[in-house]
């Protein structure tokens, strides 16, 4: 169990979503292998629900030291035997990657603070290996239970505004897919009128 920095074990609220989008991810894009990118993975609690599941190796990203560390010892806590790498840097300023080198990249509710969220995605669409998937935008998924979403969705409002970043609607996000100049992509909502909205790119030849 992590500690918070007083020494007290760490509670998120949001623990139990983490399994729930990983096994979602597997379930609709039959991850097993490869390599995964979780971009501004934060806490890293998603790219190791993934990494449990599968025999992918992790990157796990993001632009704070802190995140970083956080998401070692994560990482380091679980015991997994996946490969994993840890990358300190901004999405929107390029990641040190190949062109066509991941299988598949989430991102979860980082799209809200990039600040040139059209050279973000360019970055995600560039390292995306021809038959992969992407999935960039936040939310619960679609496994939270209804009374479970009711409780998180309350909890959450406002969260992304006070640090400073702007959650985008689904008009918002559509015009910045269209706008990216990707050429195969569809905006997804996790239920019908809910927040969760992510932008899930294909690429092909
Ligand atoms: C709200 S947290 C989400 C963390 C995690 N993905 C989750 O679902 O719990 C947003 C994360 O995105 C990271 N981030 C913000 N802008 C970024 C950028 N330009 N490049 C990489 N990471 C970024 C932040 O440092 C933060 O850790």
């Amino acid at each position: 169990m992590q500690k918070s920095p007083d020494g007290k074990p760490f509670y998120n609220s949001m623990m139990p979503i983490y399994p729930l989008l990983a096994q979602q991810c597997v379930d609709d894009y039959r991850l097993e292998q490869g390599i995964c990118l979780d971009i501004g993975t934060g806490n890293g609690y998603l790219g190791l629900e993934i990494a449990k599941i599968t025999n992918m190796s992790i990157y796990f990203i993001d632009i704070e030291t802190e995140a970083i560390d956080f998401a070692r010892r994560t990482v380091a806590e679980a015991d997994i035997d996946n490969q994993v790498s840890f990358l300190e840097v901004d999405i929107c300023k390029g990641l040190p990657l190949p062109d066509n080198f991941a299988d598949f990249i989430i991102s979860r509710g980082s799209l809200w603070f990039w600040e040139d969220k059209l050279k973000g995605l360019t970055e995600v669409y560039r390292v995306l290996k021809i038959g992969g998937i992407a999935l960039i935008g936040g939310g619960l998924g679609r496994y939270v239970p209804w009374t479970m979403r009711e409780r998180l969705t309350g909890e959450r409002t406002n969260n992304v505004q006070k640090k400073g970043g702007k959650r985008l609607n689904l008009e918002e996000m559509q015009a910045l897919a269209i706008e990216s100049g990707i050429p195969s992509f569809r905006v997804i909502q996790d239920a019908p009128g809910d927040k969760g909205i992510w932008i899930e790119i294909q690429k092909h030849r």
